[in-house]
This record gives structure tokens, sequence and C-alpha cells, in this order.
């Protein structure tokens, strides 16, 4: 009689779930190493399930017969972080937000327990990280100091469901999901079967009871978010909290949402008084004297928004073998590019030349849609020639020296002549040649001599 062999163990990645029958120490999927651990295989158990009749509140329906309740949303009362969320919070969501260690998470998301608190829906705020005292003197030093706001310093899955039954919140935060454990599953916080376990735990419990949670992650060095790749997909909301730790601003972007779109940012500063909302933030990124040569406004995009963003050069003699060439904000291989367009295109000559060139205010602005605006930028350094400040310049540069299209170009232009700017600059004009003998045109700074410089 032949025997049955026994079924082969199962090796699971605990961070993407890929399996295999024999222990690797990398996973095949994710390429992450030692992720890799035996599991219980599965395949016995299902072979000896049985099929239940499920419960007639359970069956599956044809979709037309299914009813739908219209969820609706609640404002947070952070009016950016709702324009995030797609127009509020969604009853029973479970909301991941994401970011660099101090860029601010726990100020935001006190201002949000504040705001829900007076508004009278109770918040309870699950602090693993900070003792009780660290964050009340937040919420001293920020205003966010209310009754129905419910703090809990806890690091224990278990005790802060106990607190959510107890407190009976309308909002629940947890800070952070990588230093909060649960006895059911081994590892220390933060590995990533305890991740997954606590975040599923905590999913589960805001669907049940239709209370939106909100979770904070930790990210790795290269933005990811920390822990197991399922947890993205578990949240229904992932948000990234993201700013340049030299500057103040702030921005919160949707990676994925299931209740709104993901194009939309919302602008803080982070001050003294804690994080306070940028709801208009065009002015920013401008410089406010006389226009000088070498600067130029492109108008960069921000999820959906549309910004105007200064661009400036300055170009000196070099003395050294190698002239510098030194970026800030912009992308510097695009800048070099620029430069070799200028150089071989339109006869502007930078090889000797040292070339700074940055944006106003920190703001970072990689996309290809700034290259008209670094050319004319570098132009007017070179040549001494300066833009009006009614004048915009928006487009992508070609190596042939050809100005192509930029995407949501309509948005741009209505956003700029929004903001006052009676001409922007782009494709419209075909060449970079012809671009800056356009703006040239416009110029009404002219020499001592009565001549216009040249471009
Ligand atoms: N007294 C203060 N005055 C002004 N700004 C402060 C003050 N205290 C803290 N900040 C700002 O708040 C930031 C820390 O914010 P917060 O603790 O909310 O960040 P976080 O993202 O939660 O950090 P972590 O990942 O460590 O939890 C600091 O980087 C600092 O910019
Ligand atoms: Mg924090």
């Amino acid at each position: 009689m032949a025997t049955r062999k026994p079924a082969p163990p199962a090796f699971v990645c605990t961070e993407c779930g890929w399996t295999t029958a024999k222990w690797v120490g990398r996973c095949g999927e994710c390429q992450q190493w030692g992720t890799v651990s035996e599991q219980a295989a599965p395949t016995g158990f299902l072979r000896r399930m049985t099929p239940l009749a499920p419960h007639a509140d359970r069956a599956a329906r044809p979709i037309t017969q299914i009813t739908t309740e219209d969820a609706p949303r609640r404002t947070s009362g952070v009016g950016e972080f709702d324009r995030v969320l797609g127009g509020g919070i969604v009853p029973g969501a479970a909301i991941l937000l994401s970011g660099e260690p101090g860029v601010g998470k726990s100020t935001l998301l006190l201002e949000v327990a504040a705001q829900s608190a007076r508004a009278g829906r109770r918040v309870l705020y699950a602090s693993a990280e900070e003792s009780p005292a660290q964050v009340r003197l937040r919420a001293e030093r920020t205003g966010a100091l209310h009754d129905e706001l419910y703090l809990a310093s806890e690091t224990d899955l278990a005790t802060i469901l106990g607190h959510i039954d107890e407190v009976r919140p309308q909002l629940v935060i947890v800070d952070s999901v990588q230093t909060v454990s649960s006895s059911l599953t081994d590892g220390a916080a933060g590995q990533p079967s305890q991740v997954r376990e606590v975040a599923a735990t905590l999913i589960r419990v805001a669907k049940e009871r239709s209370l939106p949670i909100i979770i904070v992650g930790h990210v790795t060095k290269d933005g990811q978010v920390a822990g197991p790749r399922v947890l993205e997909h578990l949240v229904d909301v992932v948000c990234h909290f993201e700013g340049d730790r030299q500057t103040s601003l702030r921005f919160i972007r949707a990676l994925k949402n299931r209740f709104g779109p993901t194009d939309e940012v919302g602008c803080f500063e982070m001050t003294g008084g804690g994080i306070a909302e940028v709801p208009d933030p065009s002015g920013l990124f401008l410089s406010q004297g006389a226009t000088e040569p070498g600067t130029c406004v492109a108008i960069a995009l921000e999820g959906k928004r549309a910004l105007p963003v200064e661009v400036q050069a300055l170009t000196i003699p070099s003395s050294a073998p190698n002239p510098r060439r030194v970026v800030h904000g912009l992308d510097a291989s695009r800048v070099a590019m620029v430069l070799a367009i200028l150089e071989k295109r339109a006869s502007i000559k930078t090889s000797m030349l040292d070339v700074y060139v940055s944006t106003v205010g920190g703001v970072r602005f990689t996309e290809p849609a700034a290259d008209l605006a670094i050319a004319i930028a570098v132009a007017g350094s070179v040549q001494l020639n300066s833009v009006p400040r009614t004048v915009a310049a928006v487009g992508e540069l070609s190596l042939a020296g050809e100005i192509r299209p930029v995407t949501q170009a309509a948005q741009r232009r209505s956003e700029a002549a929004r903001l006052g700017y009676e001409q922007v600059v782009d494709d419209r004009s075909k060449t970079l040649r012809a671009a800056l003998n356009d703006v040239r045109a416009r110029n009404t700074n002219r020499r001592p001599d009565g001549e216009i410089p040249p471009f």
C-alpha cells in the first residue's frame, strides 16, 4: 500500500506573505533578509475544510440588491488634513500616518484630537512613545487641552483595547504602531509579526464599531513605512507627512485612499505654538524684493495644487579648474542638462562660470516643468537681463532646445492667471531661443544706454 508523503512545511515571508517549501535566508519576492520563517502548512487544513452554509445576513447577494448607507464624513477640524482625506474622516476608517522622526506627526494628531474634542467628540490618544506628562506639555504649548481628550501612555495592545471599552471614544489615535505589542504574538514591538497583529486588531475594532482609528507609522531610511508591506494593504488610507528639516513647511499627501482621491496635498507650518494650516501657500516660495537679473517664476504642481516657485540663479567667473555647480531644491542633473542646452542651443556659455541655482523658501521642485525657468534664470544672470514680475515660465526642455508641453498645463496657466501673472512662457514658444527672445521683448529694465540687454 502506498503511504502518503507528509506535506512539506511552508515557509512564509513575514514582510510580504511569499511562501516557499524550503527555508531561504532572503525572500524571493521582496528581497528582504531574515524575514522567512516556518509556519504550519495550511494544505491539510484546507483539504479537510468542509463548506459551511453562511448565515442569512452574510449570504452572497447580487450587487444590485446591496443597499448603500451613505457614509457621512466628519470633519477632523483641521481643514488641510480633511482635504487630503477627501473631505473628512469616514466612520470606521483606519488611517495610517507615516513620516520621518520629528517631522511633526504627534503634533498634527494632537491638533486633530483637540479639534475633535472641541467639537464634542471624545478622543482617546494612546501614546506608546511618550509619557502622559510629555504629551500634556505639548498640549499646553499648542493649546490642545480639553476634557474630552483622553490620554493613555500604553504599549500593550490589550490594555489599549480596554481603554477603548472604558472611554468609549469617537476617535482613537495610536502613536505608534511600531511601539505597541500584543501578548498573543511572539517577538518584540516593531517586529513585522507584531506590527501586523497590532494593526489587524485595531482595524478589526475600527470596522466592528465604526470607530475611526488613526495609526502613526515610522518610516525606514529610504522613506518606506517601516514594518510589513501588508500594513499598507490593511488600512484604508495611507498618508505621508513630509517636510524639509531646514524649513518649517510641511506637506501631507495621501498615498492610498479608499474613500477619496490621492492627488490632494495639505500644507502646514510648524510653529512654536504647534502646527498651523497654510490654506494658500502661493506666496511662500517667492522673493519679496525688486526683480534682479537671474530670477524666474515657474508654476509647480503639488498634487492638485499649482504653486508659483521662484528659481534663482547666480553666475560668476570661476577661478577653479572645474567651475562649481551648486544646486538647492532642484534636480542637479536636470540643471546640468539645462546648462548644456543653453550653451549649445542658445549660445549662452556657462562652462567658464560658477553656477549657483536655488529655489526660494527651500521648496523641492524636481519636475521637468522647471527646466524653462532654470534656463531663463541662468540666461538672465549671464546676460544681466531681468524677467518682469508679471511673467512666469513652465516647460520641459528637450536636448534639441525645443520646449515640450508639461502635465496639467491648463491648471498651471489658470493658477498663474489667478495670481496675476500676465504671461506664461511655455511650449507655445516652441524653442528655447524663441522663449528667451519673448522674455527679452517684455523686459522693461533698459540699460543706461537705452538698450534692452540681449538674451
Ligand atoms: N518648544 C518647541 N517650539 C517649537 N517647535 C517645537 C518645540 N518642540 C518641538 N517642536 C517641533 O516639533 C517637532 C517634533 O514634533 P513631533 O514630536 O510631533 O514629531 P513626530 O513626527 O511625532 O516625531 P517622532 O517620530 O519622534 O514621534 C520638532 O522637530 C520641532 O520642530
Ligand atoms: Mg511622535
